[in-house]
């Protein structure tokens, strides 16, 4: 074999630092996609979940539980596809090889579990995956890409469908459970004993702050559809006394007073005009000193870092066409318009933080 030798100066390098460049970067994001969709698929079958019951399993064990058509070699390639992406652990090789769940996987993808947060991943897989297939259509027309048409009221028509409605409640729970944890434990509660959540979903904030906190009273505020979810999730919990699930409309209805307002992934979806309309209406039902706070992914000032957020901002496009991500500046300016006092950032947690405002 023959072996060629780089002339260093003619080799492909970077015009700033000489380090090789390599496509790498490029054709790991470009074709990002396949391994998404492995590891959506494996949440579609409820891999993650078989596992944690069953145990370790060969890839034809995994092909009959699952019902497969495919072969046994392509069953193998994915499986292999999830361990080498670190979501598998597997010891052996090809067909005498037992796969088992990784430690994250058996955490957070077992559906059995509390910690379970496949719920974003189902909807992402169902509902976003082929509505991002839209993005350039998006771009170019400005409008949004989901089950909604043009001016048709968005949750209306997602929870016209049970499932759906139900679906999205899951996946809402599933994105915010890092913030959410950080918030309940970092909060300052100690002068406070109301909270109300806008846009509440299932309770999870209200139910979590109601466990941490035993002198804190919730209302989770959602639109009717929303309300049997919330309902049934706060009788399960045991909390029913201290935390209640409120049907409403936060743009048309007197919001309750509360000594702390929050609203997660809610101010995103809405335009900057909204935004502020949502915030004066928090800060009329607060008291002097009481805390206005928003749980979403924040941009960073100088808009460098937050990958996350701007890819959020993205599908606030396709699902909200209006709505869009923002920074701590931009927040601090629509608190000040909307007559609050000071605003502080809790740090985030994955992706999300806390944004608070104080009247
Ligand atoms: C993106 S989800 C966020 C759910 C939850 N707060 C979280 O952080 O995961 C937005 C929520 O706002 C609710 N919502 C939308 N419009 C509303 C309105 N006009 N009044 C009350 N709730 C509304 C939706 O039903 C949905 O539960």
């Amino acid at each position: 074999m023959e072996t060629a030798t780089v002339n260093p100066k003619t080799s492909i390098s970077s015009a700033t630092s000489e380090a090789p460049l390599t496509p790498e970067h490029i054709m790991k994001i470009g074709m990002g996609f396949w391994a998404s969709k492995v590891l959506l698929t494996a949440v579609e079958f409820e891999l993650f979940t078989r596992f944690a019951a069953q145990g370790p399993m060969t890839a034809a064990q995994v092909r009959k539980s699952l019902g497969l058509h495919c072969s046994e070699r392509n069953v193998l390639d994915f499986l292999d596809a999830l361990a080498s992406l670190g979501f598998l652990h597997r010891q052996g090789l090809l067909a005498a090889a037992k796969y088992d769940n990784g430690p994250e996987t058996a955490f957070f993808l077992d559906k059995k579990k509390p910690a379970y947060i496949g719920g974003i991943l189902e909807m992402a897989n169902s509902r976003l995956y082929g509505i991002w297939a839209n993005l350039a259509n998006a771009m170019r027309t400005g409008k949004q890409q989901n089950e909604a048409v043009e001016g048709e009221d968005f949750f209306a028509k997602l929870y016209s469908d049970q499932a759906r409605l139900r679906e999205f409640a899951r996946a809402m729970s599933g994105v915010q459970m890092g913030a959410f944890t950080t918030f309940v434990r970092s909060f300052d509660f100690s002068k406070a004993k109301t909270l109300l959540d806008l846009g509440g979903s299932d309770a999870r904030l209200s139910l979590m702050v109601a466990k941490q906190h035993p002198h804190m009273t919730c209302i989770s505020f959602d639109l009717p559809p929303v309300h049997p979810i919330a309902h049934a999730s706060i009788v399960q919990s045991g909390l029913g006394h201290r935390v209640t699930a409120a049907a409403g409309d936060f743009f048309t209805d007197t919001l309750p007073k509360a000594d702390v307002i929050t609203m997660g992934n809610i101010l995103h979806g809405w335009s900057e005009e909204k935004k502020i309309a949502l915030m004066r209406k928090a800060y009329d039902a607060l008291p002097p000193g009481g805390a206005f706070v928003v749980l979403e992914t924040i941009i960073d000032d100088d808009r460098r870092q937050s990958t996350f957020g701007f890819l959020m901002s993205l599908n606030m496009l396709m699902e909200t066409q209006d709505g869009f991500n923002f920074t701590l500046n931009d927040f601090k300016g629509w608190a000040e318009t909307a007559g609050f006092k000071r605003v502080e950032l809790i740090p985030p947690a994955g992706p999300n933080s806390a944004a608070v405002a104080y009247k």
